[in-house]
């Protein structure tokens, strides 16, 4: 995608310097205007949305800084360079308070001023996609503390919608990290329940007896160490939700006891003979095939399709890969607010050495600053396969606000070293061979289209550089292209 031309507004009263600008910059692919003083520039101004302004800071009748000032009050996102004689860096200063986004010192080399202007228009960008990304974050796309705008994540909303307000018991089946518990706990917070409790139960944390007399309860003397009566997950849910999780790991005994409890919604305490009656939604949650595990005889078939009443399925990450900045913004923010409250904290030590509160007061400021994730690093993110889904993300995240160091930006440098290698998936596992056996050719082609595409993703549409990434001559890169538009 080709960038709109940027038209620049260049303000300086020695016209053969300003001539001598406009030229260069004109051959930089930018649209100039020239002012030869801050009135004509003002007036300009009134005309016209400039997306850039450069000034010299002394002119004759209103300087640099009052134009700079009328452009930003005007335009709050116009991208403003002053231009100061030498010795005037105090002036520069004031400039960039009353807005100014940088500044080159005269004399300079043109290179200078299109490095300037390309930091702050960069910036400027990311500064806009931030703010775009925040307000995605807080209109549509939230239900109650899940992230996504992805088709699978905004269809998953729309169910989650229709199953909250039954109590209908749910099974959730996704890969590690990909939201199954914040799902169960959404289910439970948007239906009629919300008002009593939400109880986890991981069935894999404890052994079997334990797990037993944690979902059911037991009386005294049931087993060593029960030593008095104690109510059970199910009871103290009573009216609430209860979520178990890793149900697919619970012995043969406890699956029919569980079997029994949905089919009557009653149960004993262990080691009691007294039945109890309860009103609980189970919400269950697995990340192994349940169904292949009720084909190996592992799974009861009855307590499965008892469970999978209401069937979510959580994608993983990589395949809704549109959501990734989302999450990204959103955890960035999270982290962010919680460093600056650190910070904050270490701010109000009392007795330290002045140095210190300084450099704290430093940290506090820069934290406030809304961070952003640099171009590449989130080519990076959207690049990854995300083994551990959005709990992997979250991780990335944080450890990359810690890394950042102050920075308000995260570079690719701050994102853990298993993003930085390049993906080796495993070539065994690429494909899978169908019973029905599959079109090699046809395979083929699509897995190189896929690399050649991603490819061009990483290095920016870049062809030299992806065709380096891929061990090809460029010509080479370039026919397989030519061949794949074709097909
Ligand atoms: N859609 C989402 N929006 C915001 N945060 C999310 C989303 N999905 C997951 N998370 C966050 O990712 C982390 C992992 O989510 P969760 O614990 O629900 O995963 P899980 O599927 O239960 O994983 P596991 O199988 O390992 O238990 C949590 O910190 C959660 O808040
Ligand atoms: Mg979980």
């Amino acid at each position: 995608m080709a960038e709109p031309t940027k038209h620049l507004l260049l303000v300086e009263d020695e016209a053969a310097l300003r001539q001598a600008v406009a030229e260069q910059l004109k051959d930089r692919g930018y649209q100039i205007t020239q002012a030869e003083s801050g009135e004509a520039a003002l007036t300009h101004l009134s005309d016209f949305a400039f997306d850039i302004i450069v000034t010299d800071l002394r002119l004759p009748g209103i300087d640099g800084a009052a134009v700079v000032e009328a452009a930003v009050e005007r335009y709050p996102d116009i991208v403003a360079i002053v231009v100061t004689g030498y010795g005037t860096v105090k002036d520069a200063v004031e400039a960039i308070k009353r807005g100014a986004s940088d500044f080159v010192n005269k004399p300079f080399q043109i290179d200078e001023l299109l490095h300037v202007l390309d930091s702050s228009l960069e910036q400027r960008r990311l500064k806009s996609e931030n703010a775009y990304l925040r307000a995605q974050l807080e209109e549509r796309y939230r239900f109650e503390g899940l992230i996504g705008k992805s088709r699978a994540m905004t269809r998953l909303f729309q169910l989650l919608e229709t199953v909250a307000s039954t109590s209908s018991t749910v099974l959730i089946s996704g890969e590690t990290g990909t939201g199954k518990e914040v799902v169960a706990r959404a289910v439970h917070h948007n239906s009629a329940r919300r008002v009593h409790r939400f109880l986890a139960l991981n069935c894999s944390a404890i052994p079997e007896t334990l797990l037993e007399a944690e979902l059911f309860g037991h009386v005294r003397g049931a087993f060593t160490g029960a030593v008095g009566n104690r109510q059970g997950r199910l009871e103290q849910a009573h009216k609430g939700t209860l979520f178990l999780d890793e149900v697919g790991t619970m012995s043969a005994a406890l699956q029919m006891k569980l079997l029994r409890v949905l089919q009557q919604r009653e149960f004993e305490r262990v080691g009691d003979s007294h039945t109890i009656k309860v009103d609980v939604r189970i919400i269950a949650a697995t990340n192994s095939d349940l169904n292949q595990m009720v084909a190996d005889g592992q799974f009861r078939g009855d307590l499965y399709y008892r469970l999978n009443v209401i069937p979510i399925l959580m994608p993983p990450l990589r395949d809704r890969k549109e959501d990734i900045p989302l999450l990204a913004q959103h955890f960035l923010e999270r982290f962010q607010a919680l460093a600056l409250q650190d910070a904050k904290n270490e701010d109000s030590r009392p007795g330290d050495a002045r140095s210190a509160q300084d450099a704290r007061s430093a940290a506090v400021q820069t934290f406030r600053q809304p961070m952003t994730v640099s171009q590449e690093a989130m080519r990076r993110l959207m690049s990854y396969h995300w083994p551990g889904n959005v709990r992997q993300l979250e991780n990335a995240i944080e450890r990359a606000v810690a890394f950042s160091g102050g920075r308000s930006q995260i570079d690719l440098s701050d994102l853990p070293p298993e993003l930085l290698q390049v993906d080796a998936t495993p070539v065994t596992s690429v494909v899978a061979l169908p019973e029905e056996g599959l079109d090699l050719e046809e395979v083929i082609a699509g897995i190189e289209r896929d690399l050649i595409e991603r490819s061009l993703e990483r290095t920016g549409g870049n062809k030299g550089h992806a065709a380096r990434l891929l061990n090809l001559k460029r010509t080479t890169l370039v026919e397989k292209l030519k061949r794949l538009q074709r097909n």
